[in-house]
């Protein structure tokens, strides 16, 4: 498949103070919504799909339909794996084509989080796939997984960079106050702690839950040395608004093309929307 490492596009985005959308796909017009955004911005592109997403879809059907839409494309497109739960999980996607993993290893204790990420850097560097981990806990609700507010841990700095050292990494994702899912109150974020993992570790950092932030925080947290950006939940409320509004002006509407070509549509407006603010418009190379 004609895909590249997602350690490709994130050298460039932290040489260049920019960052790069990891976009989750929850189906084809997901897929074919995200892609035609990054297309007509002229960006790199980070396609994700989570285990539950695979299950829903399919891994056959994730790799193809991946391939039939990277197929015409000249932007650089990264394939990964959203929170792979284990070293089983993440050699499948490795076998199957991904071109970058993610291993979240966050819940359990720090030296077990650092054995697990270096053994998945081991095997996915030696085939030339990219690893992303993450640490500290963020709180909400990503696929069937919930974690409490009083349950989320923020980074420390200085593990994140002893964490970064012993296991060889390309992307670490941090836990500043953003959450997964629907924020209840106003999400604040930590800028002093990012800035200062970002000057002690010096590599491309991962934003995990960010739709619902502002733009302003948004191009904030981009300043201060972001350059992954995860968002779901903004373009599945993207799609299901623009459905649930023709279906409250067309209740008779029955062909899924009639609604889910539109869903489709409002989803390429909000991952352009989201491009802009993350500065990654015509960086294609
Ligand atoms: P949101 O659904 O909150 O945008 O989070 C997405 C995410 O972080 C995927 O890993």
């Amino acid at each position: 498949m004609n895909l590249v490492p997602m350690a490709d596009i994130l050298q460039d985005a932290h040489e260049r103070t920019y960052a790069v959308g990891g976009f989750n796909i929850n189906n084809m017009e997901f897929l074919q919504g995200i892609i035609r955004g990054a297309e007509e911005l002229n960006s790199p592109l980070i396609l994700q799909a989570s285990e539950g997403a695979i299950r829903y879809i399919g891994m056959d059907y994730v790799i193809k339909m991946v391939e039939a839409a990277a197929k015409d494309t000249a932007i650089p497109i990264a394939l990964h794996l959203d929170h792979g739960s284990s070293f089983e999980s993440i050699m499948n996607c490795i076998r199957a084509g991904f071109s970058s993993v993610m291993i979240d290893a966050s819940k359990k204790p720090f030296e077990e989080n650092i054995a697990l990420t270096k053994k998945v850097v081991e095997t996915a560097h030696s085939v030339g796939v990219s690893v992303e981990a993450e640490l500290g806990t963020l709180s909400g609700t990503e696929d069937d997984h919930t974690v409490e507010e009083k349950d989320a841990m923020y980074t420390d700095p200085d593990q994140a960079l002893e964490f970064v050292e012993k296991t060889g990494i390309d992307a670490l994702a941090v836990a500043i106050g953003t959450a997964h899912g629907v924020y209840k109150g106003k999400p604040e974020l930590d800028f002093p702690r990012l800035k200062k993992i970002k000057e002690l570790i010096e590599m491309p950092v991962v934003l995990h839950g960010a739709s619902g932030i502002s733009a302003e925080d948004l191009e904030r947290a981009v300043d201060y040395g972001v350059n992954k950006v995860n968002v779901n939940t903004d373009f599945q409320q993207a799609f299901t608004s623009k459905v649930k509004e023709l279906f409250a002006e067309k209740p008779e509407l029955y062909d899924p093309r009639k609604y889910c070509g539109p869903g489709r549509d409002a989803i390429t407006a909000k991952v352009k929307e989201k491009i802009k603010i993350l500065g990654s418009n015509d960086k294609a190379w």
